[in-house]
């Protein structure tokens, strides 16, 4: 297969570097905190006496049904687990898809939904138009369909970008969806971070029956080492498809991370609510930085997640900056070269920044504004 050059590029630099400014997820909880939230002595008591036997396929049904009711018409049935996102990703284009099929895909988007299904059939890139705040061109959309059009795949709110689909995109998506009897694969794992709720997509799953949402622990609620993700669709018998592949993969999740992401979604307010405020401070400081030097840096203000895209303007352009602040400095950004993309010309000085950590952030926020003192 094709180098997934972005968890590449993590796996390098990840746990070297300093100063972590481009990371995707919120701050991470330890274990601890997990446990207080739900009182420290029941919680734990859960954990020393828990079975450590393998575990249901399709995910804990406890933990299922708890998944269910983040969605406003489903069921634990409606729920299929995984370990992470990324395996949901890789199980749902293996098992629905085949060599003589093509699919639509938003590009920028997490390499994996454009790799895995490029590494099976035809793939048409979809573009986000940077001059039109991050929007797809729905005439694109329509001209790219084939008659063997089988998947739209979309990631909102997006990575790279935080941006959004705009309700009157979505309803379009959806019309042309079911115009042509495409599933619409929709990663939603940045959803519930927007600061403002009022532009808050709907799930997927939930207003298309050939709908698939996909989302994990790991992004708005902070807890990526649970490696607990999940597929949601309306069709339960797509889901045994899918979960043919989960056989050869993971084949069930663990034990303790089933039990503590339970803990985490009976006391999502709190995690949540924490996490918006982390973001809400953090996109100030951003936002002061692009006033301090607008010189340097321009962009669409995300409106979900906590990473943007953000256009260095510098004369040495965006590579050199990013490798010389990493170098020099130790601070962590993903250039654009990361998110080049085969199905399209991507030609772009941006590069990612996350605003969703702690202290890490605050100290890489006074190394980056040090380093372009010195400039
Ligand atoms: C848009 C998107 N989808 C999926 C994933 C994979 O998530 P996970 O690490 O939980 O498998 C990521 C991770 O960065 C992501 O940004």
């Amino acid at each position: 297969m094709r180098n997934f050059e972005l968890e590449k590029f993590f796996s390098q630099w990840e746990f070297k570097a300093q100063y972590h400014m481009t990371a995707s997820d919120l701050e991470s909880w330890h274990l601890k905190d997990i446990l207080e939230m739900d009182g420290h002595e029941t919680a734990l008591a859960g954990l020393e006496n828990m079975w450590l036997g393998y575990t249901e396929v399709p995910g804990n049904p406890e933990l299922r049904a708890a998944i269910a009711g983040t969605y406003d018409t489903l069921q634990a049935q409606n729920i299929l687990c995984f370990c992470g996102a990324n395996e949901g990703i890789y199980a749902t284009m293996r098992g629905l898809l085949s060599k003589g099929d093509h699919v639509l895909a938003v590009v920028p988007n997490y390499q994996s939904s454009e790799t895995v299904p490029l590494d099976i059939c035809q793939v048409t890139g979809l573009r986000l138009h940077e001059d039109n705040a991050w929007r797809l061109d729905m005439d694109e959309v329509r001209a790219a369909i084939r008659p063997n059009t089988k998947m739209l795949i979309m990631n909102f709110p997006n990575n790279p970008t935080g941006a959004l689909l705009p309700k009157e995109d979505l309803d379009a998506l959806i019309g042309i969806c079911r115009a042509h009897d495409l599933y619409l694969f929709s990663d939603e794992v940045f959803r519930l971070m927007e600061l403002d709720e009022s532009v808050r997509m709907p799930q997927i799953a939930d207003i298309y029956e050939k709908g698939i949402s996909l989302n994990v622990m790991s992004k708005a609620y902070g807890l990526p080492g649970l490696r607990v993700g999940w597929i949601a669709t309306q069709d339960v018998a797509l889901l045994e498809t899918i979960e043919n592949y989960k056989h050869y993969l993971s084949m069930c999740n663990s034990a303790p991370s089933e039990y503590l992401s339970l803990v985490a979604l009976r006391n999502s307010e709190q995690i949540l609510h924490r996490n918006r405020e982390l973001v809400r401070s953090n996109l100030a400081q951003v936002d002061q930085l692009l006033l301090d030097y607008p010189h340097l840096f321009r962009w669409n203000r995300p409106q979900g997640s906590c990473i943007g895209f953000m256009r260095f303007l510098g004369d040495e352009g965006v590579e050199k900056f990013c490798q010389s602040l990493l170098l020099e400095h130790g601070v962590l950004f993903l250039p654009a070269s990361i998110y080049k993309s085969e199905l399209l010309t991507f030609e772009t000085q941006n590069f990612r920044i996350g605003f969703g950590r702690g202290q890490v952030f605050q100290d890489g926020m006074a190394a980056l504004r040090n380093a372009l003192a010195q400039r």
